[in-house]
C-alpha cells in the first residue's frame, strides 16, 4: 500500500455493481479522507445509493478494490463492514418497529449479567449514546412513538455506538425541518472534529456548499470529478450531474383560473388547526406556507379524511364531501400525495404499473370501458411524462431509486384525475431535472382544470409555480400573498409573523 492510501478512511478503486438490466455503478474511484465531509451528488439513479450499499457490506458480488485505513478488504455482508468501522444511514429508514429505543441502540450488544439482561446498564449505554447526538428521550419509549427526525438521531446515535471510521449518510435531511437541519450540521461537525469521515449524499446543493469539504459528482453510474467545494460553483456542479447546463425552474407558462372549486368554511382539528377558511378555483395552484408544526400537514390530513375534522365543513364543485375515510374522499374527487412515500403511499413489493393504477382500479373494473390495456396505455404515458426511470412498467418500485419512487406516487395521483390534488412536499428527494419535469407535470394538471394544494418548505417552488399562497401560523391562516406579492423573502418573513429572518426555515 503506498502513502497516499494510508492516509485515507476509505478508497475505492474500479469498483462495479450491476443489477440485471442495469449497471448501477461503473468502473468508480472514490476516496475519503478522516475528518472530511465528502458529499456526493448526482441525478436520481446515478448510483449514490448502490455506490454506498457497497461498502455497508449489502452486495456479496461487487467487482474492484475496496481499502480501508489501507488496508484491501472484501465487504460482503453488513456484519463485516460494520466490523470494518462503517456506518450507514439509510435513505429509508427502517426503525417503526415496536420495540424500544434502547433495544434499537443497542441491538446486536445488549448488556447482560450472567443469562440476563442488565437493564440498568442498558438504560445507562443507551442514555449516554443519546446525549451524544444531543437527545433527550426516555430509552424506554417504544421506537414507533418518536418523531422522524428524532427517529433519524437515534439512527445516527445507533451507527455511532459502533465506532465507525466512515459514516455514511444518504439523505439524512429529506425529512427535517431547518432548525433540525442546523442541529444536525452541528453533530457532523462534531464528528468530523473526532476524525470520522464523512460521506453526505443530498440533492439540495445549499446543503452541500455549507458542510462539505469535497464534493464527487456521479452520472449514469459513473464518477464524473470529485473536487474541493472551494473550486466549483453550484452551476458547475449541476452541469456535471445532468450532462448539459439547465434552468433550474419551469418556466411559468399562462393559466385561466375558473370558478371556485374547493370551498372550505370554520375547519377545525383542535389542538392543530383553527377556523380555516379558504377558496380554491379550478386551475388554481394554491401554495401552503408555514413552519414546521405550523399545522399544513394536519390540515391536509383533515382535507383527504385521513384525520377527522372537528368542525367546520369541505365542499368540492358545490356538494359537501362526506365520509371519513380516503377512499371516499377521493371518490369525491380529493387526492392525497403524501409527505412520507413510504407510509402512506406506495406498494414497495408491487410493479410500478400495479401501484399507478391503484387509485383507480375499481373505478377502471367497474366501468364498461374498462380493459387492461387502457389501464397500461395510460401507464407508459405517465412514465414517459415523468421520465420515470428504468421506463419498464412491470419493475418492482422498492428496486428504483429514492427519486424514481417519488415519480411513481406522482403518477398515481394523476392517473386518478382529482378535481383537487393536495401535494405534500412533491419534490423532496429528488433532482434538479426531476423537479422540473415534477414542475412541469403539475402546471399542466393545473391547466385541464384540476385544483393543486401545494404543501412545500422549497419557498423557490412555492414562490414560482404558485397563483396565490397562503401563510399558516400556529394553526391559523393569517395572510394570503398573491403571486406579484410572493417571494422567498417576502414568505419567510410572513411564515415568521413578520419578525426575525433568521429562526427557522419555512417547512
Ligand atoms: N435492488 C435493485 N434492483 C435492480 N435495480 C436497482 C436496484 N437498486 C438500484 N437499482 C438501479 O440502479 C441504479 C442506481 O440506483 P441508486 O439507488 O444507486 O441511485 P441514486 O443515485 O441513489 O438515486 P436517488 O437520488 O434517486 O436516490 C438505478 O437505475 C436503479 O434503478
Ligand atoms: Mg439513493
Amino acid at each position: 500500500m503506498n502513502e497516499e492510501s494510508m492516509g485515507l478512511a476509505l478508497e475505492m478503486k474500479g469498483v462495479r455493481k450491476s443489477f440485471p438490466g442495469t449497471i448501477a455503478v461503473d468502473d468508480v474511484d472514490f476516496e475519503v479522507r478522516p475528518g472530511e465531509v465528502h458529499a456526493l451528488v448526482g441525478e436520481n439513479g446515478a448510483g449514490k445509493s448502490t455506490l454506498m450499499k457497497m461498502i455497508a457490506g449489502s452486495f456479496d458480488d461487487y467487482e474492484g478494490q475496496i481499502i480501508v485505513k489501507g488496508r484491501e478488504v472484501r465487504l460482503h455482508t453488513p456484519t463485516i463492514a460494520k466490523k470494518f468501522g462503517i456506518g450507514m444511514i439509510y435513505q429509508e429508514l427502517s426503525l417503526a418497529r415496536p420495540i424500544s429505543i434502547t433495544e434499537n441502540l443497542l441491538a446486536g450488544r445488549l448488556p447482560r449479567k450472567g443469562p440476563f439482561l442488565d437493564k440498568r446498564l442498558a438504560k445507562r449505554q443507551a442514555r449516554s449514546l443519546l446525549e451524544g447526538v444531543g437527545l433527550d428521550l426516555d430509552p424506554d419509549l417504544p421506537i414507533e412513538d418518536i418523531s422522524q427526525h428524532e427517529a433519524q438521531l437515534v439512527e445516527i446515535a445507533k451507527v455511532l455506538g459502533n465506532d465507525p471510521i466512515i459514516l455514511v449518510m444518504d439523505e439524512p435531511t429529506s425529512a427535517l425541518s431547518r432548525e433540525e437541519v442546523e442541529r444536525l450540521f452541528a453533530i457532523i461537525d462534531q464528528l468530523r472534529k473526532r476524525g470520522i469521515a464523512i460521506v453526505y449524499i443530498s440533492h439540495h446543493l445549499p446543503e452541500i456548499f455549507k458542510i462539505a469539504d469535497r464534493v464527487t459528482v456521479m452520472r449514469d453510474g459513473k464518477k464524473i470529478a470529485t473536487k474541493p467545494i472551494g473550486e466549483v460553483t453550484r452551476e458547475e456542479i449541476v452541469q456535471m450531474m445532468v450532462g448539459r447546463s439547465v434552468k433550474e425552474f419551469y418556466k411559468r407558462q399562462e393559466r385561466t383560473i375558473g370558478e371556485a372549486r374547493l370551498r372550505v368554511k370554520g375547519l377545525s382539528r383542535f389542538g392543530f388547526f383553527h377556523d380555516v377558511d379558504f377558496e380554491a378555483r379550478r386551475g388554481e395552484i394554491l401554495g401552503i406556507c408555514g413552519l414546521s408544526g405550523a399545522g399544513r400537514t394536519e390540515l391536509a390530513r383533515v382535507l383527504v379524511g385521513l384525520d377527522r375534522a372537528d368542525a367546520g365543513s369541505i365542499e368540492v364543485d358545490g356538494s359537501p364531501v362526506r365520509g371519513s375515510t380516503m377512499a371516499e374522499h377521493l371518490e369525491q374527487g380529493i387526492a392525497y400525495l403524501t409527505e412520507d412515500r413510504k407510509i402512506e403511499g406506495l406498494a414497495l413489493r408491487l410493479a410500478v404499473d400495479d401501484n399507478i393504477l391503484s387509485a383507480i382500479i375499481d373505478r377502471l373494473s367497474s366501468a364498461s370501458v374498462f380493459s387492461k390495456s387502457k389501464g397500461m396505455q395510460r401507464v407508459r404515458a405517465l412514465i414517459g411524462e415523468l421520465s420515470i426511470y428504468p421506463p419498464d412498467p412491470s419493475r418492482t418500485v422498492g428496486n428504483l431509486s429514492g427519486g424514481n419512487q417519488q415519480k411513481v406516487l406522482l403518477a398515481k395521483w394523476l392517473a386518478s384525475e382529482p378535481k383537487v390534488l393536495i401535494l405534500d412536499e412533491p419534490t423532496r428527494g429528488v433532482d434538479i431535472g426531476a423537479k422540473m419535469t415534477i414542475h412541469s407535470s403539475i402546471e399542466k394538471l393545473a391547466r385541464q382544470g384540476c385544483t393543486v394544494l401545494l404543501i412545500s418548505s422549497d419557498l423557490p417552488e412555492l414562490v414560482g409555480l404558485t397563483d396565490r399562497v397562503m401563510i399558516m401560523r400556529k394553526g391559523h391562516f393569517t395572510r394570503e400573498m398573491d403571486y406579484g406579492e410572493c417571494s422567498e423573502e417576502s414568505l419567510l418573513l410572513a411564515a415568521n409573523g413578520d419578525v426575525g429572518t433568521g429562526e427557522g426555515r419555512a417547512s
